[in-house]
């Protein structure tokens, strides 16, 4: 049977309660200072930190700044991981997620399985700049944007197309439709050329399988100006096949993205369910007001995802995560920091001076 107690009696509970426990009592937190402005991204993210950086610096708000600085990825048909271009659904459907979250109202906003809008971002920005709401879904997403202009296109790619069929027919081997290795000729890609040569761009999380392109990519960008307000978003096409109807950690505030005026921002790429189930973006952000560095708080974050990864198929023969996370944090001094679970994993940076990209370090190795 279950007991309500009257509201007063439970405020009155609780605020004994907590006053003596750790959650109650304030954490020391750390005062951090605007400094330098900064922006960090996914190491597919080099472009963008660029833009947005030069936006900010035009007096851009920093979320802004952000949403235009992805949209460069978005647009491009050469990244299968976000926006146009992004690999499919299962049905061979492209279904986009993404976040924003503005540091100084603390207001977010986010779009999840949105169809055939190339810069779903853009459109997370609009639910934070113009509803009460913080995520729209699927159909209601789509006629959000299209009232609000956005353009419906097909963004399924020929790459992305291909790359889809060649993923179904090798499904499984004893359906009707060849494998690759029964095919009389072998199998091309819309060039002419082994579809297995498709382009990769530099920093997109991609996986070759027997020929066929996986992906958990997704760019995440952080921003903050010489005020110190931080402002980003994540847009992602997702997993590559997912379910349809899949949401990955992109749209999802605190997972794959997270913004405290106070102290920074963080986000995520790769395997989106482990950053859901540990609250990635949100716990880095906290482990930075305790004091961390933004590469310490990102190699915290998949520390804890590690220990909690109990599933025998996510794990290695020692026990260790056998998928990449990639963490990214700014903070609101300008310091920005990345790790990740596995090698492989790189940001993207600008500061008012220079830009690059750099090697992010790895939990394991
Ligand atoms: N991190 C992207 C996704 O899992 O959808």
């Amino acid at each position: 049977m279950t007991t309500h107690l009257p509201r007063r009696s439970f405020l009155g509970v609780s605020a004994a309660t907590l006053a003596g426990t750790a959650l109650g009592a304030s954490a020391p937190r750390m005062p951090l200072r605007a400094g330098a402005p900064a922006v960090i991204a996914s190491g597919n993210g080099l472009a963008a930190v660029r833009e947005a950086m030069a936006r900010m610096q035009a007096g851009a708000d920093p979320v802004v700044a952000a949403v235009r600085g992805v949209q460069i990825v978005e647009d491009d048909p050469d990244d299968m991981s976000v926006g146009y271009g992004g690999l499919p659904n299962e049905d061979g459907v492209v279904q986009l997620d993404a976040s924003v979250m503005h540091g100084p109202t603390h207001k977010a906003g986010a779009v999840a399985c949105i169809e055939n809008i190339k810069n779903p971002a853009s459109v997370a920005l609009e639910v934070m700049r113009r509803t009460d709401h913080v995520m729209l879904v699927g159909e209601g997403a789509k006629r959000f944007a299209l009232d609000l202009g956005f353009k419906e296109e097909n963004l399924l790619t020929e790459r992305a197309r291909r790359a889809w069929l060649r993923w179904r027919d090798n499904l499984n081997p004893g359906d009707d439709r060849l494998d690759d290795d029964q095919l009389v000729i072998p199998a091309e890609d819309a060039d002419g050329q082994p579809i297995g040569l498709l382009h990769q761009q530099p920093g997109m999380h991609v996986e070759w399988i027997n020929g066929v392109p996986y992906t958990t990519g997704t760019i995440h960008l952080g921003a903050v100006n010489a005020s110190g307000d931080v402002g980003a978003c994540t847009t992602t096409s997702g997993l590559s096949y997912k379910i349809p109807g899949r949401v990955g950690d992109s749209p999802i505030i605190g997972a794959g993205m997270y913004v405290d005026n106070a102290v920074g921002s963080a986000g995520a790429t790769g395997r989106g369910e482990a950053v859901i189930q540990s609250c990635g973006s949100f716990l880095a952000v906290r482990k930075m007001e305790e004091g961390m560095t933004p590469e310490e708080a990102c190699l915290f974050v998949l520390r804890h995802i590690a220990d909690r990864t109990k599933r025998r198929d996510l794990l290695d023969a020692n026990g260790r995560p056998n998928f990449n996370v990639t963490m990214y944090a700014l903070r609101k001094d300008g310091m920005v920091g990345s790790a990740c679970m596995l090698p492989g994993g790189s940001y993207a940076f600008a500061t008012a001076h220079e830009s690059g990209v750099k090697r992010a370090p790895s939990l394991f190795s």
